[in-house]
């Protein structure tokens, strides 16, 4: 049974860090690794190479549902072609953000995101991974930031790609998403009662790494212990 394989969600606002520690901790435990904001950038892509606009609800769950995409080494493909730089645009993120305001969209990709719960393991990151695509999940970790940390973080990020970004309006830009993300009616970002809240503000990635292994560690031998 699909259920009985142990998954970590990852869930937290952009640019917290979360797809490196996800993959990370994934790499760490010989886990699979669901990165799920790149379905809703995947569709945000398709749409806008297809002529689907960014609210047209019926048409992007359409799309959605027959996303012809693969993930492999590191890379992302788009019917074949590599999407994985134009996947990661701030541009493109804005329009994950607005498609993934649209319940059909989020209903469209569920399945797809259950199929990568295989074993030994999963490691999954991204908004509702431990509210509703996971919510049995055996380790549930809220990741969070300073809205001026992650900015800076992914500042530094677009720099080292080489591309050229403007701090303020990235905090704006991340200001913006966070509300969006935060008060829409479907799966909205919050932490979950029963999350680990993991702020890293003040933390590098390798402390943030060994926080969520020693946390998976004491919730696989609860878990042995309750049996
Ligand atoms: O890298 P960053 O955190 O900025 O974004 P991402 O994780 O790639 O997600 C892009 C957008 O997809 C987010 O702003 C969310 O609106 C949406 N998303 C979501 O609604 N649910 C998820 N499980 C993952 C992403």
């Amino acid at each position: 049974m699909s259920n009985d394989i142990p998954v970590i969600a990852i869930d937290g606002p952009s640019a917290s860090g979360k797809g490196t520690v996800a993959a990370l901790v994934a790499g760490a435990l010989g886990f699979h690794y669901l990165d799920s904001g790149a379905l809703y950038r995947l569709t945000a892509l398709a749409a806008q190479r297809s002529g689907v606009a960014w609210d047209d609800e019926a048409g992007l769950a359409e799309l959605a549902l027959h996303l012809d995409v693969r993930f492999g080494d590191g890379e992302i493909y788009l019917r074949n072609e590599r999407v994985t730089d134009d996947v990661r645009t701030e541009h493109c993120g804005i329009g994950a953000s607005k498609v993934a305001a649209l319940p059909a969209v989020r209903t469209a990709l569920l399945a797809r995101q259950h199929a990568f719960r295989q074993a030994p393991g999963l490691v999954a990151d991204g908004r509702d991974m431990g509210s509703v695509v996971f919510p049995d999940a055996m380790l549930k970790i809220f990741l969070t930031a300073t809205a001026e940390e992650r900015a800076q973080r992914r500042y530094k990020q677009l720099m080292e790609k080489g591309i050229s970004a403007n701090l303020i309006n990235l905090l704006d830009d991340l200001r913006e998403r966070d509300a969006r993300d935060s008060a829409r009616a479907v799966a909205p970002l919050k932490q979950e009662a029963d999350a680990v809240l993991l702020d890293t503000t003040q933390l590098g990635i390798d402390d943030a790494v060994n926080f969520v292994l020693k946390n998976f560690k004491l919730a696989n031998s609860a878990q042995v212990e309750s049996h």
